[in-house]
């Protein structure tokens, strides 16, 4: 009999090595006379086991990896295909590997688990259940859903999902449009390119839904042109979807409307920011728009947009079919249901890790990450992408919670969490801070397009230290003038990182002169 064996197939996979292994496999398979069927599906997540193959067992799921195609014979030789256990890269059961175990998976219950192409795989696994639920409510009911389950916006700036949504169906107009923000530019951060790689069906339906909710029949997916494969696989979905009658102009056979197009971003950061991108995506420069209007009631071409998160519009789907309450019972205060966080940087065990909300930074990064992929002690912890403050010990035991981190003048954005260790130079880190929005000012405002540039010169002159206290009070000021004058959150939140910095870690802006180490 064929033993099913799965090798991913998403860009993280694939850049360890996952073709190669699915090879090796192919033909050590076929050398020795055995039965194999391969299934590409994307990865369970956990960038550190990758390429992580796994095998059918009447037990369920067992996992190897990191698997490199040198590995596979002896592999085999191991008793691979019955799910040995004998082999040192032998993981046991893959739901039981604890940093599987220990996570909440609502949005990303099904990444991993299927052929991330096959509607039957989706189906079979809960997929397209919260869209049927939709097509038999009116409007308004989905938006109550919504605004019940607590979901707030997971691109950063965590707005109420349903209030947004209830703007959008009040406004009244002929056209109007669900944006799908998949610009994803927050460093270290790659949960969005998950869902779309890994369950493209998930997002298809998330849109979906949100089209009916408000009275939108088209969609767009502002896509950045980083991630090609997402969008070979995305159009392959959506083409799917559109045959099997999930996406077009009778939807299950109700009558109802929804069609969806990839457009690709041109890799700026700025064209994440929701007016940018849907300048962008109206083909004009990616220019900050003033507010009011939102975007809400004169959006996309001047008319009423929804424009969300991947993830958020990705957490509709268990919303629907499971009801809000089921969502709304986990997380904590005012940030209901889970949170996708993604541990990059200096970090053992980097990965998508998704929990409710209320664990703690330092639970996170020890218990899931492991500490240092150096081993050296970890030292800095950034959190929510570029714009966010950099967390010292002192700030680890922080809830992973919107409001506990803005009482600290921090943010969880779209939840990407970036580690160092000792040696990081957080002077160095404060002046990228100020240099990335230097680079990637849309230039619209003075304080962003100006005080940038000045950030970087001052911060240079303190690490030289030329007339040190002084530099340091006018990068204060400057920092003020920054947060008080900028139009949008680039300008807005870069002082952010760069006062964290200055706080926290003081003793690196005084050593060059001083000749000291952190
Ligand atoms: C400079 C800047 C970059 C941003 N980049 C992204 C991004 O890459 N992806 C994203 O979803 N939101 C990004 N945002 C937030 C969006 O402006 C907007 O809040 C979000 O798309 C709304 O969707 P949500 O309510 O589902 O989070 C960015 C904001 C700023 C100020
Ligand atoms: S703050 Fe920066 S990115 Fe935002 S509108 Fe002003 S210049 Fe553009």
């Amino acid at each position: 009999m064929s033993v099913r064996v799965y090798v991913p197939r998403d860009t993280t996979a694939l850049s360890l090595g996952a073709n190669a292994v699915a090879d090796r496999l192919h033909r050590e398979a076929a050398k020795r006379g055995l039965e194999l069927t391969l299934v590409r599906n994307g990865s369970r997540g956990m960038a550190w086991l990758e390429p992580l193959v796994e095998v059918d067992t009447p037990a369920g799921r067992v996992a190897y990896g990191p698997v490199s195609p040198s590995d596979v014979p002896a592999l085999l030789d191991a008793g691979l295909l019955e799910g040995s256990d004998t082999h040192p890269l032998a993981q046991g059961p893959t739901e039981a590997i604890p940093y599987l175990e220990r996570q909440q998976r609502l949005t990303f219950a099904r990444i991993g688990v299927t052929d991330p192409l096959s509607i039957a795989d989706y189906q079979a696994h809960d997929g397209f259940r919260g869209l049927e639920a939709a097509l038999t409510y009116d409007a308004q009911h989905i938006v109550e859903e919504i605004k019940a389950s607590g979901l707030r916006g997971r691109g950063g700036a965590a707005f109420p999902t349903g209030i947004k949504w209830q703007t959008v169906l009040d406004t009244p107009a002929d056209q109007k449009y669900i944006v799908c923000n998949a610009d994803e530019g927050d460093s270290g951060t790659f949960a969005d390119r998950l869902v779309m790689e890994c369950d493209p069906y998930l997002l298809i339906e998330g849109m979906t839904i949100a089209g009916l909710a408000v009275g939108a029949t088209q969609g767009f997916i502002y896509l950045r042109s980083e991630y090609p494969l997402a969008k070979e696989i995305l159009d392959a979905a959506i083409a799917n979807a559109e045959a099997a009658g999930y996406l077009g102009d009778d939807l299950r056979g109700s009558g109802r409307t929804f069609h969806l197009e990839v457009r690709l971003g041109a890799g700026a950061y700025i064209c994440g920011e929701e007016t940018s991108l849907l300048e962008s995506l109206e083909g004009k420069r990616g220019l900050v728009r003033f507010k009011p209007p939102l975007p809400a009631i004169e959006g996309l071409f001047g008319l009423p947009t929804v424009v969300n998160n991947v993830l958020s519009l990705a957490a509709v789907p268990f919303i629907l079919s499971e009801g809000a309450e089921a969502y709304a019972n986990h997380g904590m205060g005012r940030s209901r249901g889970t949170l996708a966080l993604q541990l990059a940087g200096n970090v053992k065990r980097g990965g998508l890790v998704e929990l409710a909300f209320g664990t703690t930074l330092r639970t996170l990064m020890e218990d899931f990450g492991d500490g240092t992929a150096t081993g050296r002690p970890l030292r800095a912890v950034q959190v929510g992408g570029p714009l966010g403050a950099y967390l010292p010990e002192s700030q680890w035991d922080l809830p992973l919670d919107y409001e506990a981190f803005a009482a600290e003048s921090a943010v969880l954005g779209h939840g990407g969490v970036v580690m160092f260790d000792d040696s990081v130079d957080m002077a160095e880190q404060a002046r990228f801070s100020m240099e990335f929005c230097k680079v990637e000012s849309c230039g619209k405002c003075t304080p962003c397009r100006i005080g940038s540039t000045r950030g970087v010169e001052v911060i240079d002159r303190i690490r030289d230290g030329r007339d040190r206290e002084a530099n340091l009070a006018l990068l204060g000021d400057l920092c003020e003038t920054m947060i008080d004058g900028s139009l949008c959150a680039m300008g807005g939140m870069t002082p952010f990182p760069v006062q964290s910095a200055v706080t926290h870690f003081p003793d690196d802006f005084r050593r060059t002169a001083e000749g000291e180490q952190p």
